[in-house]
């Protein structure tokens, strides 16, 4: 008799980094907890024929199963073998569903598209077919549109799921719920209240040995065009109809639409860090990496204020920060509200409310007592919320989320095709302006917050919020 459902996941480029790294890891937990759907069979995929086992990251209960198959991008017999060797599942189950994750350089995804839609693994006849893509989805608008083209030439937009890891952590998710839920919230939420936002995605590592993919892109590409913009997205957005996957999606992408050209010339800082030496570690520089131009220019910190066009958000600043080598690694988003100084004017600091993503993950709300005594005197305190207070860990594996979703068909997580495109229309103008306006690109020692012209894009007494490891601290110094 035959069984049920087969689920056949195909790897592409399972040698790399990312399958070991992220993929196998997601692969492994969602077995052990047994969120895996039943019968699972992986396929890795790469250009040579191999011996070694590379699956030896892989748990021993799906690895079992797995297979290696040869398969050249160019080589449009390989996916020829592939077809055949997918169909044999045919006498066993009565439905297959198949996902293709491409996990290769992405050179080689037109290619592999092309292959899988001549052999019609996009056809939807006998159970689901998905298409996963990690990014970059193209280098600038042009090749994105390219490359959703070819993508759309066989496959729907509801069987592509374009990876952004971002979207697939817990607190990223929180952004909306807690927005959206909380009319404490949602009221003050605009320009009345608001003064200005900074969203700050701090690592502490350098580029690793990612020099060649790295040198290509820069801060902009790898982190601002995808993850720093859908973090802005989610926390400019209107309200969604609903909590539909469709409508989210939809006014994310509005806001991308107005957010104005940014000044590049005032408004807008790169950096590249460089070799940084004291009494504990020693940081190479930037160009001293494997891969990377000797006489590089390319930034490894980059910081904008930009504006939303609307009636929500005119003339309030959203600073942007990214960078390597920084003190720590921290990512979050810092909604700055404005001071109401009419009664009570000492001491009377705004309300700073944190959403931290990561790490200590939780929400962070400064507000304004009476210190206790005879006189009136304000004191400013922090109400706080840790995620790991709940006692219940939090999944910190994007990936294992985000892979669970592609099998339960859920699309809201991933970047649709017109959010990846307008991105890039945000993107280009940018990249555009370093090279026509020769723009400056500053030196910042590893281990620092950035070149220090970071700070005059603000043009008045605020500057950023220079956060430690743990939610509550900041400062300059935090951690050495
Ligand atoms: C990736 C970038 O998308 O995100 C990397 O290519 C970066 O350069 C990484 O290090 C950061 O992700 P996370 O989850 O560690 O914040």
């Amino acid at each position: 008799m035959k069984k049920s459902t087969a689920n056949i996941v195909i790897i592409f480029g399972v040698t790399g980094d990312l399958a070991n790294k992220k993929l196998f890891p997601a692969l492994n937990d969602l077995t052990d907890s047994k969120n895996l759907p039943k019968n699972t069979i992986i396929y890795g995929c790469g250009r040579k024929n191999l011996e070694r086992n590379v699956f030896k990251n892989l748990n021993a209960k799906i690895s079992n199963l797995a297979k290696y198959i040869k398969i050249d991008p160019l080589e449009s017999n390989d996916f020829k073998n592939l077809r055949v060797e997918i169909d044999t599942y045919k006498d066993k189950f009565k439905k297959i569903n198949t996902i293709f994750y491409l996990s290769t350089p992405p050179s080689a995804y037109q290619f592999i598209i092309k292959n899988l839609i001549s052999y019609s693994f996009n056809k939807e006849t006998n159970g689901f077919s998905r298409i996963i893509i990690e990014k970059p989805f193209g280098e600038d608008q042009h090749s994105s549109k390219k490359l959703n083209k070819i993508l759309k030439g066989g496959f729907k937009e509801n069987q592509i799921y374009r990876i952004d890891h971002y979207l697939g952590k817990e607190t990223v998710q929180n952004i909306l719920v807690s927005r959206f839920s909380n009319l404490v919230f949602k009221a003050l939420w605009n320009n009345n209240y608001i003064s200005y936002v900074e969203i700050t995605a701090a690592e502490k590592i350098g580029i690793e040995r990612r020099g060649e993919y790295y040198d290509n892109a820069g801060a902009i590409k790898d982190m601002f065009q995808n993850h720093l913009l859908e973090l802005l997205c989610l926390t400019a957005m209107e309200e969604p109809k609903n909590n539909s996957s469709e409508n989210i999606r939809d006014e994310k992408v509005k806001v991308l639409q107005k957010i104005k050209n940014i000044d590049c010339e005032n408004h807008m800082v790169r950096g590249q860090y460089t070799k940084s030496e004291n009494k504990i570690k020693t940081y190479k520089g930037y160009r001293d990496n494997e891969g990377v131009d000797k006489k590089s220019k390319t930034e490894t910190f980059f910081a904008c204020k930009l504006f939303i066009e609307n009636e929500r958000w005119k003339d309030v600043p959203f600073f942007i920060r990214t960078g390597k080598r920084l003190p720590t690694k921290v990512t979050e988003i810092v909604v700055n509200f404005k001071k109401n100084q009419n009664v009570f004017t000492d001491k009377n600091q705004s309300n700073v409310l944190i959403f931290r993503i990561q790490p200590d993950e939780g929400l962070l709300v400064k507000f304004n007592l009476k210190k206790p005594g005879n006189k009136t005197e304000l004191l400013n305190k922090n109400l706080e919320f840790h995620y790991k207070k709940l006692g219940q860990d939090i999944i910190t594996n994007a990936y294992e989320t985000l892979i669970l979703d592609v099998f339960n068909g859920n699309t809201m997580l991933f970047s649709r095709s017109d959010f990846v495109e307008k991105a890039w229309k945000i993107v280009d103008p940018i990249v555009n302006s370093i090279k026509t306006k020769n723009l400056k690109l500053y030196a910042y020692k590893a281990g620092s917050w950035g070149p220090r012209k970071a700070d005059d894009i603000f043009k008045n007494k605020n500057t950023w919020r220079y956060p430690c490891k743990n939610l509550v601290n900041d400062g300059e110094i935090c951690e050495l």
